[in-house]
């Protein structure tokens, strides 16, 4: 089956459990990512008003606020997104975005980033050539001295057989020409960051964290 026809059959099945992700968990975990992006990213990128960022899989543009909230604008965010309701979402809630429509593995344009962004997109990529295909991809999108930005999970969900864990070694596999990088732990992993609410930063100690956060910085 192409990357394309994966992606859609994973998603017909995901898009009524949304509700999973309005609740005290996802607003501590987006606290916390939130803050943490901010920090990381600043030990390696001076963000000025034209610096340029591009979010492969932006799904609907959850991200974009923080994107705006860490210094970029909507001239310097650019989106990229494969299922076309997601982009039609993408259209009516962030008119002003450029979006690049399609697979980004086939991305194919002039124009460079200085910071290129994946969140939970290589765990829905299942085939290890087409992870490879798209940090490929990613990176050729960079100007030099620019950073990959990454947020994935690095535990297998055994609920769910559409999402594949990247663990840590495989993440430093897939870009092996970076001059300096960082990785933390972060996001109190879902089965306990649901039950305890309230209680996420009492909780939240590394060996719970599901999620990694990394930068990749390009010579
Ligand atoms: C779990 S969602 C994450 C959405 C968003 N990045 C976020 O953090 O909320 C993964 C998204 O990646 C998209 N995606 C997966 N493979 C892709 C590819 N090869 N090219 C473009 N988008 C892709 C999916 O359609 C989906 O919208």
């Amino acid at each position: 089956m192409s990357l394309q026809k994966n992606i859609e059959e994973q998603y017909k099945n995901r898009l009524d459990k949304s509700e999973l992700y309005n609740s005290d968990y996802s607003r501590f975990a987006d606290a916390e990512r939130s803050i943490k992006t901010k920090q990381l990213v600043k030990e390696f990128l001076n963000i000025n008003n034209k610096t340029t960022v591009l979010e492969v899989g932006s799904g609907q543009g959850g991200n974009i606020n923080l994107l705006r909230e860490m210094g970029f604008n909507d001239q310097t965010i650019f989106v990229n997104e494969l299922l076309p309701e997601r982009i039609e979402g993408v259209k009516r809630n962030y008119p002003a975005i450029k979006i690049f429509e399609g697979d980004a593995i086939e991305i194919n344009i002039d124009q460079k980033f200085d910071c290129v962004f994946q969140s939970t997109v290589f765990t829905s990529v299942l085939k290890d050539e087409d992870r490879i295909a798209l940090a490929t991809k990613m990176w050729e999108l960079l100007n030099p001295g620019g950073i990959i930005l990454w947020y994935d999970f690095i535990y297998n969900n055994p609920n769910n057989k559409d999402i594949r864990k990247v663990d840590v070694k495989e993440v430093k596999k897939l870009f092996p020409k970076s001059v300096k990088s960082k990785i933390i732990k972060l996001t109190l992993a879902p089965p306990i960051g649901r039950r305890v609410g309230k209680l996420y930063n009492l909780f939240n100690v590394p060996f719970l964290r599901s999620h990694i956060l990394g930068v990749f910085q390009k010579q």
